[in-house]
């Protein structure tokens, strides 16, 4: 497992294991005690996905068994935009702590640039002073947000969390990220099930000469630009998958040639841009 220092000085791993859209509790238990066993150390969920306790769960269980011990583990939660003010965010932090049951969560993430989410950070910034957050970041943030935020704020975020894959490759979020020592994490780093590596013959053709899969291809493509991918499954073989990724490398011809995929835009269904979008995320409530 390669490894990246984050501005407090702490170590992340380079590769983790998401748990987005996996609502079922004893499903995502199983995934991450699973994610465990085969060797991930980050995991990535969040309020809004309403599976922090059972997050929490699959970790006590690998910790009881001896395969793991807390401080081995880094893991990464967000508050929701429905708890994005300075009182509310309060609140917030100490419900993501109680839910994952452990005393400090490693990265804390505004999840998106939304309501009054300078006010959040204050509360966020408190907690980190406080040690009950190890490190706090944001997410969703394009570029233009993440500068005039990194120049108004007191603590710089450590990781801004944005979708990036060959398809939306983002190179001046990533620029402007390196720019102020933020480190850039992945989501959706395979395509996010809407677009398939396998369906790419640029991509195909490279996995099969190192002899790997389309997805361990598109995985690495991110890590050698230095990102970090948090790939989701359920399924064990694939979550194996995702982590084996460190016994071959790229070129730079070949990562070039992946990024000619871009399309220039994401997910079109997350548009921080579109008033509809910002409504309604807005007005997702997650708790009363
Ligand atoms: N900050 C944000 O706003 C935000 C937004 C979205 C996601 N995220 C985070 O990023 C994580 C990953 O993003 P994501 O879940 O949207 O997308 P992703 O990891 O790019 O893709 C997940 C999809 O790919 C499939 N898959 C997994 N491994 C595969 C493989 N080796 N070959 C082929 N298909 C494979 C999964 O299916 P199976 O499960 O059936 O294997 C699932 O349908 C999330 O879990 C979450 O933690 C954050």
């Amino acid at each position: 497992m390669d490894y990246l220092t984050l501005n407090t000085g702490a170590k992340i791993p380079q590769v983790g294991f998401g748990v987005f859209r996996i609502p079922e509790k004893d499903i995502c238990k199983e995934a991450v005690y699973n994610a465990i066993k085969v060797g991930y150390r980050l995991f990535d969920t969040a309020a809004v996905y309403t599976n922090e306790d059972a997050l929490g769960d699959g970790i006590r269980q690998a910790i009881e068994e001896g395969i793991v011990t807390r401080e081995e583990l880094f893991i990464t939660s967000k508050l929701w935009v429905q708890d994005m003010d300075y009182e509310a965010a309060k609140k917030g932090i100490e419900a993501s702590i109680k839910k994952l049951g452990f005393d400090y969560i490693d990265l804390y993430l505004l999840h998106q640039a939304a309501r009054d989410y300078f006010g959040a950070w204050r509360a966020m910034e408190e907690a980190y002073k406080e040690g009950k957050l190890k490190a706090i970041g944001v997410s969703n943030f394009y570029p233009w947000i993440l500068t005039n935020f990194c120049e108004t704020v007191e603590v710089i975020p450590a990781v801004n969390q944005i979708e990036m894959h060959p398809w939306f490759v983002q190179e001046d979020a990533l620029k402007e990220a390196n720019r102020y020592g933020v480190i850039v994490e992945a989501w959706a780093p395979l395509g996010g099930g809407r677009y398939s590596p396998d369906d790419s013959e640029i991509i195909t053709s490279i996995a099969k000469k190192y002899g790997k899969t389309p997805a361990q291809v598109v995985l690495r493509w991110n890590l050698q630009r230095g990102v970090i991918v948090i790939p989701k499954s359920t399924h064990l073989e694939r979550i194996q998958e995702n982590f084996d990724l460190f016994d071959f490398e790229l070129t730079e011809d070949e990562i070039k040639e992946i990024s000619t995929l871009d399309m220039g835009y994401g997910d079109t269904r997350t548009k921080h841009f579109d008033p509809d979008f910002v409504r309604m995320i807005i007005n997702n409530k997650i708790h009363d």
